[in-house]
């Protein structure tokens, strides 16, 4: 199964291609606040090992990884890749980088304590959705936390990602996860779309965590 929406099954690896990172719609340049918050209290801490699912140009890979987690970004595009590789070298920092599809990552089972989305899920096409919440599942360690952010249902309507309804967001991860927490926030500003209405899942893989 195709993970992404028709637009974008072949779309990303030729944006990246073609434009420099400051001309790519989603790239702000950093992380979103939200992100940043979740390290400022330490519920991405320090010695965690991390996947950044559709990592890109690997801005949340780095950052990260600069913060003190083992951080392993996944992405399908070699150029995006590329891009990762070499802010990677820039901040002197390790990344795992994996060429591969967000719905078989290659990564083993329970091996995770953290899986970042951002700007993934809002991507992917409906009926891969269950799909995609397994796969989140299968490489997290029970007790694990998966973090989304994606365009919410407050989003002005118009092209690119879905607009997610918080059932869109719970419909797949609730059968696995317990939701610690799911609200819109406002997220950077771009110039095509100034209010970015997004939404931030927190969601916690069932089961014991090991040591619990
Ligand atoms: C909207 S971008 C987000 C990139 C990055 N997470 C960020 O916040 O800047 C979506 C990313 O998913 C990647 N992608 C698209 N389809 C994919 C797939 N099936 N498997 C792995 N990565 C995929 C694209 O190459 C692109 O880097």
């Amino acid at each position: 199964m195709q993970a992404f929406t028709d637009r974008w099954v072949n779309g990303f690896a030729k944006l990246y291609e073609e434009n420099p990172l400051g001309q790519i719609s989603w790239f702000t340049g950093t992380v979103s606040p939200v992100l940043a918050e979740l390290v400022i209290d330490g519920t991405i801490a320090r010695g965690q090992r991390v996947v950044d699912l559709g990592c890109g140009a690997g801005v949340a890979a780095a950052f990260l990884a600069r913060h003190g987690m083992t951080v392993t970004g996944v992405d399908n595009s070699a150029t995006a890749l590329g891009a990762a590789r070499h802010l990677s070298e820039l901040y002197g920092v390790e990344l795992e980088l994996i060429e591969a599809d967000i719905l078989a990552t290659t990564l083993p089972a329970e091996s995770v304590d953290v899986v970042n989305d951002s700007f993934i899920y809002h991507n992917v096409r409906p009926e891969a959705r269950t799909l995609y919440a397994a796969e989140v599942a299968r490489i997290l360690k029970p007790g694990g936390l998966f973090v989304m952010v994606g365009f919410s249902d407050r989003m002005t309507p118009g092209s690119g990602p879905i607009r997610l309804t918080s059932d869109d967001v719970l419909g797949a991860f609730l059968p696995g996860f317990e939701v610690e927490e799911l609200r819109r926030f406002r997220n950077l500003p771009t110039q095509a779309r100034p209010d970015q209405w997004h939404w931030l899942g927190l969601f916690r893989k069932r089961g014991q965590a090991a040591g619990a």
